[in-house]
């Protein structure tokens, strides 16, 4: 990329295939490619840890008040630290993805995040994925593109993923319905839904390939620059 500096928003439910593309891009760009669902992860995670329920509102916002949530980058990867500890790994449990979906309704714990995700693309180009990057938290990024696939392909896609990590058995079943949860949960929420930009591109990935997904969105961005 030039000297100018660009936001590249990525939207659209689980397993649209939000987080590999844009870790991709993030590499052809040279730029900083920020996962903002590892962020609610990291919540979910340390209310699970205190015994809190995900959906208690007055806890979370409790909880929030003092969390020390950091992304540093390693070897190009994102790392999130938890206080002080490195929970990348631990995050990613089908537990921590209910329960994210659940803090995340919690207008206290997503202006938190915001506040964190706005400083990073306030000092930094930066491609970053979530719900709300195009309709919320960056309404003036460059590029908006919303990726969506059918139901069923996305939960194809976990599932793989779950058995690749071959940690806990699980069902296909089982991954559909957590992912029919979230996705009606995420929403549904009244406070910065998950939702197309007017002004985003929406990119349907059910039948294509992760090469074909990159080169569409790297024509927008070219338009743009
Ligand atoms: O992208 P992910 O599956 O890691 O996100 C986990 C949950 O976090 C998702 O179900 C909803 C929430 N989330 C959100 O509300 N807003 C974002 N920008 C990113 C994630």
């Amino acid at each position: 990329m030039g000297d100018r500096k660009i936001s590249i928003a990525i939207d659209g439910p689980a397993g649209a295939g939000k987080s590999t593309i844009a870790k991709i891009i993030s590499k052809k760009l040279g730029i900083l490619y920020l996962d903002t669902g590892a962020m609610y992860r990291a919540v979910a995670l340390k209310a699970i840890n205190e015994n809190i329920d995900t959906l208690d509102k007055e806890k979370l916002s409790k909880l929030v008040e003092n969390i020390d949530i950091e992304i540093v980058y390693a070897n190009d990867e994102q790392k999130i630290f938890l206080d002080g500890k490195d929970v990348s790994s631990l995050i990613r449990t089908p537990e921590v993805s209910i329960g994210a979906s659940n803090v995340a309704t919690i207008p206290d714990v997503r202006i938190k995040m915001v506040e964190l995700q706005r400083k990073i693309a306030s000092e930094n180009s930066v491609v970053m994925d979530g719900r709300d990057i195009g309709s919320y938290v960056l309404p003036d990024a460059e590029v908006k593109i919303f990726l969506n696939a059918d139901v069923r392909e996305r939960a194809k896609r976990r599932y793989l993923e779950e058995k690749a990590k071959n940690t806990k058995d699980i069902t296909f079943e089982e991954v559909l319905k957590d992912i029919e949860y979230r996705d009606k949960n995420d929403s549904s929420r009244s406070f910065a839904p998950l939702t197309k930009a007017l002004d985003a591109i929406e990119v349907d990935t059910t039948n294509m390939s992760v090469d074909e997904v990159v080169n569409t969105i790297l024509g927008h961005v070219k338009n743009y620059g």
